[in-house]
């Protein structure tokens, strides 16, 4: 069975390029952030405190989440528009600091790996979660052009500055990348691609290309 993963930065376009490829391949998809933004959600909606890891522990252990046709559900209710707010993605970022959360939820990742195949995105996932995948792609994109892309998505419902946006995605960067726990990445174990000057269409092109020819080595 094949595992593709692709770790990458906030708006690198990861989670657009993932699904896609999945849909070509007829594999599985996971958007591992959803998992975490669901966590943050909750916390948010409980007003836990993000430093009151029992109650986190204990919302996780206790909440049935399922992914349907691209909508997140919990405990039967649908959330998934209440996940893509800055706020939530700024308190997925910090709960995902913690080490005991992560490892409470890596089995629930793992068992999306099934036949005929699974495509998964995240900070974490080729580094940690999947270590042995069969490709590992790094996709990043300079914070200016992740902000801009951001803007574009986001400027038509809510009332959002590119300069705020660009703040949030600088701020969320260095609390990945710098946390001791499972820290967004790059090695040498990952092939990189920098997509500030490609479309999203040839990024897809660029990863199944690269898939067809580790298939012909
Ligand atoms: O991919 P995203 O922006 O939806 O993720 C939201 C936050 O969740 C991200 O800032 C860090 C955390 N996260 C993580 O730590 N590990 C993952 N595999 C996915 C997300």
């Amino acid at each position: 069975m094949q595992i593709i993963t692709i770790d990458g930065p906030a708006s690198s376009g990861k989670g657009t390029v993932a699904k896609l490829i999945a849909k070509k391949l007829g594999f599985h998809y996971l958007e591992s952030g959803a998992i975490y933004r669901v966590v943050a959600l909750i916390t948010i909606k409980e007003a836990i405190d993000s430093s009151d890891i029992d109650s986190i522990l204990t919302l996780i252990d206790n909440m049935e989440l399922r992914f349907i046709d691209g909508s997140v559900l919990v405990d039967n209710l649908d959330v998934t528009d209440g996940l893509r707010a800055e706020a939530v993605g700024m308190m997925a970022s910090t709960v995902a600091k913690n080490d005991v959360i992560r490892k409470r939820l890596l089995d629930f990742q793992r068992e999306f790996a099934t036949e005929p195949g699974l495509v998964t995105d995240g900070r974490d996932m080729g580094s940690v979660v999947f270590p042995n995948a069969h490709l590992k792609i790094f996709l990043t994109a300079s914070p200016t052009v992740r902000a801009k892309r951001r803007y574009e998505q986001l400027k038509h419902n809510i009332n959002v500055s590119l300069d705020n946006i660009l703040a949030d995605i600088i701020a969320r960067d260095k609390q990945d990348t710098e946390r001791a726990n499972a820290p967004l990445k790059y090695d040498s174990s990952f092939i990189l691609i920098d997509n500030d000057n490609m479309t999203i269409d040839e990024t897809v092109q660029c990863i199944i290309s690269l898939l067809n020819s580790k298939h012909n080595i």
